[in-house]
């Protein structure tokens, strides 16, 4: 693992704009470079007009099925009174595909304010993260960030000082391939064996613990606070801006 290739210049990067700039590693680095705005205004807002800025944006998930961010986060219904969960997919076990790998090693405060975001939006006070075993050097900094992010006071009982608790915890698998499939993941954090189980119900009936769940991949989280917010007035102009650096076939930005 190594420093990345420069972009193009006729490229936008905008997930890897900062890979290979070590400042943006520390929760002070990543502040200075715009990070955990999008949480503030997103805390701001209701968890609905969160999710239809999200539906708006045309973001597609991006481990690999393409299925809208927005529309799965809208199957969740905050304050049935039941606990909600979020699970980052970070086991990216797919021979060759180190996509995950780099944002969590380079830009881990991304992920942990996309998963913040993403949790609040669907009403759930706890987000796992579960990393594929083999990633030594992503989890150290991805349990680094959400360290940090814990004693700044932007995650916990008050996150950013709002009346919302939000709280992240990073797991650390044991290494199967299986385990990426959803409900496999879930299964394993449970402490079960890492076997894909029937659906229906679907994850956002009785994912986790039995309870609704929802589950993104990292890329697709790290997105998300790139995303201008609020919705209203930029709403139109942040979407089609945001479509401009998408790619046509996925609406997702390129790395
Ligand atoms: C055998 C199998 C392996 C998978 N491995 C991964 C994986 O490593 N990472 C991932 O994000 N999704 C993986 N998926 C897809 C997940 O089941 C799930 O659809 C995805 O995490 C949803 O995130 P998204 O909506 O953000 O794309 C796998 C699916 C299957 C069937």
């Amino acid at each position: 693992m190594g420093y990345p290739h420069k972009s193009h210049p006729r490229e936008t990067p905008v997930l890897s704009r900062h890979f290979g700039d070590t400042d943006a590693r520390t929760l002070a680095g990543w502040r200075q470079r715009g990070g955990y705005r999008a949480l503030e205004q997103a805390l701001g807002q209701t968890p609905a007009e969160v999710v239809a800025t999200v539906k708006e944006s045309g973001l597609r998930g991006r481990g690999g099925a393409g299925f809208p961010t927005g529309l799965k986060w809208s199957f969740m219904k905050p304050g049935d009174g039941k606990p909600h969960y979020l699970c980052c997919n970070a086991d990216e076990s797919e021979p060759g595909t180190f996509k995950d790998r780099e944002i969590m090693r380079w830009t881990p405060h991304a992920l942990v304010e996309g998963c913040a975001i993403g949790a609040y939006a669907i009403g759930a006070e706890t987000a796992y993260i579960y990393v594929r075993g083999e990633f030594t050097e992503p989890l150290q900094r991805l349990t680094d960030a959400v360290r940090e992010a814990y004693d700044e006071g932007v995650l916990g009982a008050r996150a950013m000082g709002s009346g919302t608790r939000l709280d992240i915890i990073v797991h650390k698998g044991a290494g199967a391939y299986i385990c990426g499939e959803e409900t496999a993941l879930m299964n394993s954090l449970e402490g079960r064996r890492g076997v894909p189980r029937i659906k229906p119900p679907f994850p956002a009936v009785a994912g986790l613990f039995g309870q609704p769940t929802t589950i993104n991949n990292v890329e697709t989280l790290a997105a998300v606070p790139p995303m201008p917010l609020p919705r209203k007035p930029l709403a139109f102009a942040s979407a089609i801006a945001f479509s401009r650096i998408c790619a046509p076939s996925t609406n997702s930005p390129r790395m």
